[in-house]
């Protein structure tokens, strides 16, 4: 369902993360969230919560939706999609800032949607200023 054009490459994002969030396994919070990023590719990945009775063993969206990329070969975040229900912003927490900042810099985009649609979009920038990253270690 490949579209043309930013808005049909961000609804093809949007839709892609609601499915995985249809299948995000989250009984204690009951808050599914879903997440999928897209590479230079072209590629989406996707990824969903999956939390666990020894609560701090849970899993973001957006960790898994990087886990798949990774697995198949690409390195490159172009944008993400995180979608979470409620009336608030479900932004990315900040140890999945600095997850997506491994792969992305600071004008890649961040759209933040609800079972409505995108709420707002920020760059990794605005969300994660002054980080550190993969070039600073770099001898
Ligand atoms: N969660 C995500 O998966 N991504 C976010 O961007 C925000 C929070 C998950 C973690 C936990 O399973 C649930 O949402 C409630 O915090």
């Amino acid at each position: 369902m490949s579209r043309s054009g930013e808005g049909g490459a961000l609804t093809d994002l949007f839709h892609a993360a609601k499915a995985a969030q249809a299948n995000a396994y989250a009984p204690y919070s009951r808050f599914k969230v879903g997440a999928t990023l897209r590479t230079p590719s072209g590629a989406l990945f996707s990824g969903c919560n999956v939390e666990n009775a020894a609560y701090p063993q849970g899993s973001c969206a957006e960790a898994g939706a990087i886990a798949a990329m990774a697995l198949a070969g690409e390195r490159r975040i172009a944008e993400i999609l995180v979608v979470g229900d409620g009336e608030g912003l479900c932004t990315p927490c900040g140890g999945c800032r600095q997850r997506i900042r491994e792969f992305a810099d600071a004008a890649t985009r961040i759209h933040v949607a609800g079972p409505e649609g995108v709420r707002r979009s920020f760059s990794l920038g605005e969300l994660l200023p002054e980080s550190f990253g993969p070039e600073h270690l770099a001898r």
